[in-house]
């Protein structure tokens, strides 16, 4: 037997747990999206729907004793009834005694009403606790999916949507399956009860009334698509405004600063005039199937009063038996109208059911790999490639970070530094080329571990609307107060956090609205800081800190890093000249490397830059 070496079985592992991890992937239809939501429901509403029967029987009782007083016990009229029946009546005494104590008709009455009230509130609370913990487990669902998706799939989709689309959309189907799905099982026993008494009082009536469900149904299916696509677009717009409406809020300073508030104003209430016209055109809609609807139930009443009472005239129904049918036909004309409405907001909730399906559809990030080997190693890219949607902007880029040592970064906008990063954080996904850190590829490495352990400071440090202190702690689980004053300390932020009325306490407002950017600049590395990561980035993360607080950063950072591997992106020579080794990036290649003495020697647009920036430094000195 060949014995494998170390990295073979490394791959193997990765590549059986890859496969396996392709089969765990759910690919939702709409019936089993349907049943995943109602996982931890279904009990409660199958107590809702027993309690609906329970109401549905108490409701149908009714018409039968009114029916058997008017034509048995006031009337005359010969007795057919079933031998239960019967039965039940000779221990009341017969028809006579019940004749004469018409207040045992009266109390049955009233507790056939109360078994109905009964089961009236166990269907309202049953059917209430099962959409309440059915919406629960939607919003969760689909906010730890979300959580999951690669930092690829939110990037390419817009947030006021996904919001709509977890709040509206969800609603829209707990709205369909509290009280639409759940009442057609109480719709069928209706008809179908009706149906039986309608029947075997008289047929020639009954079927009348029936040749009205088809019609019913027939018009009701053929507006279902027409309701679906007028909903979508209503959903869609919807999703719309609600990104705009969001954009707007985040940035508002960027509106008020461009004194861009008209055209804001006007690009809103022009997507509010298409969302109310798309709810308009769809309101028209459902009115129309509505009123059908109306005028059919409408001529079914008319057909069985006006047949009954001929019927009746004709001495072929007696009056009890009219009363009673009359009933049965108003209880058929709801559930069939109920069903024709079910059908409609099935497409309602089709629609929704959709859009969350492409967000629980979509493919988290697997945390294929399970190695987690010391990240203190050199890192080398090795020919690597990458695309934004078949844009490149990477192209075969090899180099080597060796451990513990500072690699600098420079380069134009959008010459791909951030990307880089991106990529050995494992953010975006390596498409050509490999990275290793320590020899072992990243692919290979636990995803969360890798992540842990690379401290990044990130271009566009995002802080959470709470304290300051909370800002700085969120990488660490327990923080001791040592540690926070020692990074606090070395990121400058002490000072600034000692004028703070609150001091760690302080409200940093949402997304750090009430501090500066040099002020959140540096409290996203003091964060990073304290995560005491064997690699740390920096991206660009001194750009708005004045330049004496740059080198005094610098200088504190440097005794700091210990034996971490750095990497400092920036713009600024001066940050980065003390690395041992830089990059010069340029359009997706590495244009020159070395350190900053062999940069300088080589003439290209390094020293270029470097003259370009102290010239600019030396005459803001004379000025
Ligand atoms: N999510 C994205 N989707 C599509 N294109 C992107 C995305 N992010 C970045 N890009 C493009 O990729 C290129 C490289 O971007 P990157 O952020 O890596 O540049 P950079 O070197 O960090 O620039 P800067 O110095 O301005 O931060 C740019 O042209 C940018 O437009
Ligand atoms: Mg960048």
């Amino acid at each position: 037997m060949v014995k494998k070496s170390e990295g073979e079985t490394d791959i193997d592992n990765r590549l059986l747990s890859t496969s396996m991890k392709k089969k765990e992937i759910k690919h939702y239809t709409k019936s089993s999206m349907l049943v995943f939501f109602l996982k931890g429901s279904k009990r409660w509403f199958a107590l809702s729907i027993l309690a609906a029967f329970l109401l549905t029987s108490m409701e149908m009782l009714i018409p039968q004793i009114i029916s058997f007083t008017v034509d048995h016990v006031l009337g005359s009229e010969e007795m057919d009834v079933s031998p239960f029946v019967a039965s039940l009546i000779e221990k009341l005494g017969g028809v006579e005694r019940l004749a004469d104590s018409l207040w045992i008709l009266a109390l049955a009455i009233g507790i056939v009403g109360l078994f109905s009230a009964l089961g009236k509130y166990i269907n309202m609370y049953a059917n209430a606790k099962a959409s309440e913990s059915m919406m629960l487990h939607m919003r969760k669902s689909i906010f730890s999916h979300l959580q999951k998706l690669p930092y690829s799939w939110h990037s390419k989709n817009q947030t006021g949507d996904i919001i709509q689309r977890s709040t509206s959309d969800v609603d829209t189907i707990r709205n369909f399956v509290s009280e639409q799905l759940t009442s057609v099982f109480r719709i069928v026993v209706l008809i179908s009860f009706s149906l039986f008494c309608m029947f075997s009082m008289h047929t020639m009536l009954a079927i009348i009334s029936a040749c009205f469900i088809p019609i019913v149904l027939g018009y009701s299916t053929i507006f279902r698509a027409k309701i679906a696509h007028y909903f979508e677009e209503c959903d869609e717009n919807e999703g719309v405004l609600s990104t705009i409406a969001q954009e707007n809020l985040t940035g508002v300073r960027v509106v008020r600063a461009f004194g861009r508030e008209a055209y804001e104003k006007e690009r809103f209430e022009k997507q509010n005039q298409h969302y109310t016209n798309a709810w308009i055109k769809f309101c028209r809609i459902l009115n129309i199937f509505w009123m059908s609807g109306d005028l059919i139930s409408a001529i079914q009443v008319m057909t069985i009063i006006v047949s009954g009472a001929i019927l009746g005239a004709n001495g072929q129904l007696t009056e009890g038996t009219f009363i009673a049918f009359v009933s049965y036909n108003s209880m058929l004309v709801w559930p069939v109208r109920q069903l024709g409405r079910v059908l409609s907001e099935m497409s309602k909730a089709g629609v929704s059911i959709d859009r969350i399906r492409a967000i629980m559809n979509a493919e988290p990030e697997a945390n294929d790999a399970t190695a987690t080997p010391s990240l203190s190693g050199d890192i080398v890219f090795s020919h690597v490639s990458y695309a934004y949607e078949k844009v490149p902007v990477l192209e075969d880029v090899s180099f080597t970070v060796k451990g513990g040592s500072v690699l600098g970064i420079l380069g134009s906008t959008g010459a791909g530094k951030s990307t880089l990063m991106y990529l050995l954080d494992r953010l975006l996904e390596l498409e050509q080329g490999s990275i290793t850190i320590g020899g072992v590829d990243i692919r290979d490495i636990d995803r969360v571990y890798l992540r842990k352990n690379i401290g990044i400071v990130l271009q566009e440090p995002y802080l959470f609307s709470r304290t300051i202190g909370e800002n700085i702690t969120i990488t660490q689980d327990h923080t001791t107060p040592e540690d926070l004053a020692r990074v606090t300390e070395t990121a400058c932020l002490d000072d600034t956090i000692e004028g703070m009325t609150e001091g760690y306490d302080t409200m940093v407002g949402e997304r750090g609205v009430t501090l500066s950017g040099g002020q959140k600049q540096r409290t996203a590395i003091a964060r990073m800081l304290l995560q005491n990561a064997p690699i740390m980035i920096f991206d660009d993360s001194l750009s708005a800190v004045d330049a004496v607080t740059d080198a005094k950063i610098r200088e504190l950072l440097s005794r700091h890093f210990g034996s971490a591997t750095v990497v400092l992106i920036s713009h600024r020579i001066t940050t980065l000249m003390q690395a041992d080794h830089i990059l010069v990036m340029d359009q997706g290649k590495i244009a020159e490397e070395g350190c900053h003495k062999d940069l300088l020697a080589q003439g290209g647009i390094y020293s270029q830059i470097f003259a370009l920036q102290s010239a600019d430094a030396q005459s803001r000195k004379e000025d």
